[in-house]
């Protein structure tokens, strides 16, 4: 009396196999579960027990044995309710072995039967497809999700007992049509937030169109209600939009996650997270029992917006340093390691002192100088290096407001951007931005005049540059050259990336 139950585990954004063994034999009743699994796949007993019961089953009085196999793969969460109470079933003989061959099942059980979303169905669809199973099942919440993926029938029942009947064939369900998610990739089109409503600014402005045409990072630093926030809301919009295979890779994170709309699951625009700085480093950077994707790989394909950036921890902000690097996320647990795509836009935002108006003409700064330095000390180098654009983002006073026009639209920002990414593509190789330029590339990919050479010399004595700052002029100067349709670098371009370099108020 052995069933076999297919199911998946999740390495990082992947599905693996996994195979749910259920063994009745005689001795004390009792249910064990054995191929490490976690605590959650622990109690699914109780939650077995209680489904099958209000199902109409009742569990034998028999010695119940579940190993998952491979046993070296941790199983964590509560997908594997349904595989292993199906697993009972087949055991029991109530279910024919037939019933489980060639289909592929997760999904957590209430008590009464029903069947609750879970993370990770649209990876698991596509493993289901890649493996040559004739069906996925997943709860019905999951259901349009699962149905991305085309060449694998998806069957998504609301209860245990309706998914009986379906697998004895007394009520089959038909299977999902594929989602059409192409009608979502339109509407999500228009930006959230549109650089038209940034009025003045244009110092700030023309540093969020260079941070989107060469892919850099951004700290602005200014008073509250400066319009930080707003700023870097405008960024997606203004970005080139993802492809669909950028869409699918991302919405891929989201459903890991656990984090997708279950009418609308689909991310088609680019991310923009902006978690608060009270958030724990696993949120921020992921991880936990159940390995979930945190933050940075939330925003994957797009802006990671840090408001109020020294109130972050020093240790979350340490290991931003590492996807800030690489594009990816390593978690470490005791029997694992995972990885995690990361690969996103930082914009950070700070007051230039504790109490905002350090410098403001409008309102006296409270703050003695040593809180001054205590607060700008929280952003170590290390981090600040890898941001290529500081700027100041002065307060603009309400009736200056008022009176101003509306700004250039995202639109027409996003037209120049594209042509700069375009550029940039063609010289450096496909998809690569000048932030990720180094060593030779840079060298070969950012020459400079005799002049700028000698502009930067100076520069550099005058204002202490180390090695680092230097590139990252480099790269932010090429940017604004892509940005002015031209491959020589010139000393206006120069001049404007060392200004990024010296603004703002962590210079
Ligand atoms: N230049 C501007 N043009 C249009 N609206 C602005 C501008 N600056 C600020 N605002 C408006 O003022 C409000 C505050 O702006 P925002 O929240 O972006 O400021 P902030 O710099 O992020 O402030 P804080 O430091 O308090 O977070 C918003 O409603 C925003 O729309
Ligand atoms: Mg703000
Ligand atoms: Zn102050």
């Amino acid at each position: 009396m052995l069933a076999c139950v297919n199911t998946i585990a999740m390495e990082g954004v992947t599905a693996v196999p996994v195979e749910v063994e259920v063994d009745l034999s005689r001795g004390l009743p009792a249910l064990s579960v054995v191929g490490l699994a976690d605590e959650a796949v622990r109690e699914a007993k109780d939650r077995i027990r209680a489904a099958l019961k209000n199902s109409g089953f009742k569990l034998p009085t028999l010695r119940i044995t579940v190993n998952l196999a491979p046993a070296h793969l941790p199983k964590v969460g509560s997908a594997y309710d349904l595989p292993m109470a199906l697993g009972l079933l087949a055991a029991m003989e109530q279910l024919p072995d037939a019933a489980l061959r060639g289909r592929l099942f997760l999904g957590e059980l209430a008590l009464d039967g029903r069947l609750k979303p879970i993370a990770g169905s649209l990876p698991a669809a596509i493993h289901a497809r890649r493996a040559g199973f004739a069906e996925v099942i997943v709860p019905e919440a999951n259901g349009l999700e699962a149905a991305f993926v085309e060449g694998v029938r998806v069957v998504a029942p609301a209860t245990l007992s309706a998914l009986i009947r379906h697998l004895l064939n007394v009520e089959p369900l038909p299977a999902l049509p594929v989602t059409d998610w192409h009608r979502w990739v339109d509407e999500e089109k228009t930006p959230r937030r549109d650089l038209r409503e940034v009025k003045g600014q244009e110092h700030a402005r023309r540093a969020l169109e260079v941070v989107a045409a060469g892919g850099h990072n951004l700290l602005m630093s200014g008073p509250p209600g400066s319009g930080k926030t707003l700023l870097a809301q405008c960024l997606p919009g203004i970005l080139p939009p993802m492809t669909l295979d950028e869409a699918l890779e991302v919405t891929t994170i989201h459903s890991v996650a656990g984090r997708l709309d279950p009418l609308r699951p689909f991310v088609g625009s680019r991310p923009f997270r902006s978690p608060h700085h009270t958030a724990s480093q696993v949120a921020l950077i992921g991880g936990g029992g159940h390995p979930r994707p945190g933050e940075v790989s939330l925003a994957h394909r797009g802006v990671l917006f840090l408001d109020e950036i020294p109130e972050f921890g020093r240790t979350a902000l340490e290991v931003l340093r590492e996807p800030l690097e690489s594009g990816d996320v390593n978690i470490s647990r005791a029997l694992l390691s995972t990885r995690f795509p990361a690969s996103f836009q930082l914009v950070a935002a700070c007051n230039p002192c504790p109490c905002g108006y350090l410098g403001s003409p409008h309102r006296p700064c409270r703050c003695s100088p040593l809180r001054v330095e205590q607060y700008r000390s929280r952003l170590s180098g290390p981090l600040l290096d890898r941001i290529d654009l500081h700027v100041e983002v002065p307060a603009v006073p309400q009736e200056v407001l008022v009176a101003m026009a509306a700004g250039e639209s995202s639109e027409a920002v996003a037209e120049r951007v594209m042509a700069a990414r375009q550029r940039q593509s063609q010289r450096n190789g496909a998809g690569v931005n000048n932030a990720h330029l180094d060593g030779r590339a840079l060298e070969q990919n950012a020459p400079l005049t005799a002049d700028g050479r000698a502009l930067l010399l100076t520069a550099g004595q005058r204002l202490g540059f180390s090695a680092r700052s230097h590139n990252r002029i480099l790269k932010v100067a090429r940017t604004v050259a892509d940005l002015d349709g031209v491959d020589q670098i010139a000393t206006i371009h120069l001049a404007e990336a060392i200004q990024y370099r010296v603004g703002g108020v962590f210079v």
